[in-house]
């Protein structure tokens, strides 16, 4: 008995460490790219995304905003970059390949990538965005 109460209030302890340690990393929020930043560093996703991808200008990596332009209305996108993210992959925007990101397992990928296709650029930032989207690589030229 004595140790069933043991096991019990151990398995409760533990319980609440869980729940603090996703207290503790809170979730973006819609179209705020420090909330972003904070998200990466918080769940420790290295390489981070954001030494490679910036919301409005190309850097290694496509800008955040040609993403979501170039995804919108495509109802298949998320489940495809969830997976792209976690497994890494090249030709859609350029040669320049993403490396695999383990540690955007476990969700944070599909939240990074539902954050990335919010975003609704206009204006400028669409203009901008449209460039980098007709430089992008032609089916043909992709292999
Ligand atoms: C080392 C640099 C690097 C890092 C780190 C990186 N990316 Fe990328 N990312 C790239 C490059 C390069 C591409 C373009 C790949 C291509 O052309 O197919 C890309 C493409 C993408 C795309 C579009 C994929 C497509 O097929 O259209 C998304 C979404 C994306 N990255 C999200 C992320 C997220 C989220 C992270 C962090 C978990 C991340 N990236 C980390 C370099 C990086």
């Amino acid at each position: 008995m004595q140790s069933t109460i043991k096991t019990l209030s151990l398995g409760l302890v533990a319980a609440g460490s869980l729940f603090t340690g996703v207290a503790l990393a809170e979730d973006m929020k819609a179209g705020d790219f420090a909330s972003f930043e904070k998200y990466v560093t918080d769940n420790k996703i290295m390489p981070p995304c954001t030494t490679c991808h910036a919301v409005d200008m190309k850097k290694i990596g496509p800008s955040y905003n040609a993403v979501a332009l170039h995804y919108k209305g495509n109802a298949d996108a998320a489940a495809a970059l969830e997976k792209k993210v976690i497994e890494g992959g090249k030709g859609v925007w350029g040669a320049v390949p993403m490396a695999p990101n383990a540690a955007a397992k476990e969700g944070h990928a599909k939240k990074m990538v539902e954050w990335i296709l919010a975003l609704n650029p206009e204006g400028d930032a669409k203009t901008k965005a449209e460039a980098e989207i007709a430089k992008m690589p032609k089916a043909e030229e992709k292999k």
